[in-house]
């Protein structure tokens, strides 16, 4: 599919989707964020796909939503069209597994989707920020609420009170980041790991995703039954058959998702 201000490219099994609007250092307008959607609506479907990689340009992952866009907009305005909300919670249930690579600035909106997405990889140039407090608005997608979780109450507010970027050094330092990879590596090294997780069963990564994300939601003790179940239930599956008698018999597992 064609698509304005995104290309998307499927590699094996991997889907990688680069934000590719240069003149705006890939900033979120309403075209990108629907076909962003979109794309990962597809590649969720596309049973050839197994795991997806999202990245912008060296210079920028996203520098933000797009603030020509939004400008002269009114509270009605964003309240009634309810800005990115519909588009963001298409990406926030996609269930197959998300890499950030984010080289350059992931600002405001960019690095709140950097943050829906299951972890980071940073290349070395990488800068994060929420300096919406410079525009007069707080963040819009999650960013004073993933980013107090992911780092804290002390930096986050820091960050967003401030607007201070943070290099790639203090954002893997901070939890933000699960690791850094030399800017020219980073595709493909992204890659590299997308690839890995796609060999996995697919029962398995899935579970896997949604008992983490579900730490985010719930109480410890709630959380650690709902993984209790997800560990008792992955014994019904062939994968978990297949994965023990692979390493008992020193080879490697052949995985059927099944
Ligand atoms: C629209 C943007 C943009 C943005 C950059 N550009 N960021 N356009 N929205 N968020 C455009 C610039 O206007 C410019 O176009 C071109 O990209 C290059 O940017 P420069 O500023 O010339 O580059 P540089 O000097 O290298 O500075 C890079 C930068 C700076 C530090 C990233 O562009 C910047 O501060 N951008 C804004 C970051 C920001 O405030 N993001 C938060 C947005 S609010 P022209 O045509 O002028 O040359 C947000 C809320 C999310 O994200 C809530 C969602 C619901």
């Amino acid at each position: 599919m064609a698509y304005e201000t995104i290309i998307v490219e499927n590699e094996d099994d991997v889907a990688l989707i680069r934000l590719n609007r240069p003149e705006a250092l890939n900033a979120l307008n309403s075209t990108l964020i629907t076909e962003l959607a979109d794309a990962l609506s597809e590649a969720d479907n596309n049973d050839k796909v197994r795991c997806i990689v999202i990245t912008g340009s060296e210079k920028a992952f996203a520098a933000g939503a797009d603030i020509k866009e939004m400008a002269e907009k009114s509270f009605v305005d964003v309240y009634n069209e309810d800005l990115f909300g519909a588009q963001v919670q298409v990406i926030e249930r996609i269930r197959k597994p998300i890499i950030a690579a984010v080289s350059g600035y992931a600002l405001g909106g960019g690095c709140e989707l950097a943050m829906i997405c299951d972890f980071i990889i940073a290349a070395e140039n990488a800068k994060f920020g929420q300096p919406e407090v410079n525009l007069g608005v707080v963040a819009g997608i999650g960013g004073t609420q993933r980013l107090t979780r992911i780092i804290g109450k002390s930096k986050a507010m820091d960050m967003h009170l401030t607007g201070r970027f943070m290099d790639a050094a203090e954002a893997e330092r901070s939890g933000l980041v699960s690791r850094i990879v030399p800017t020219a590596k980073l595709i493909p090294e992204a890659m590299a790991a997308a690839r890995k997780i796609a060999e996995k069963s697919q029962i398995t990564v899935r579970t896997i995703k949604e008992a983490v994300n579900r730490s985010y939601e719930t109480t410890l003790s709630e959380g650690i039954r709902f993984e209790r179940r997800a560990f008792h239930s992955l014994f019904g599956t062939e994968d978990q058959k297949e994965g023990m008698a692979a390493f008992l018999e020193k080879r490697e597992p052949q995985f059927r998702d099944r």
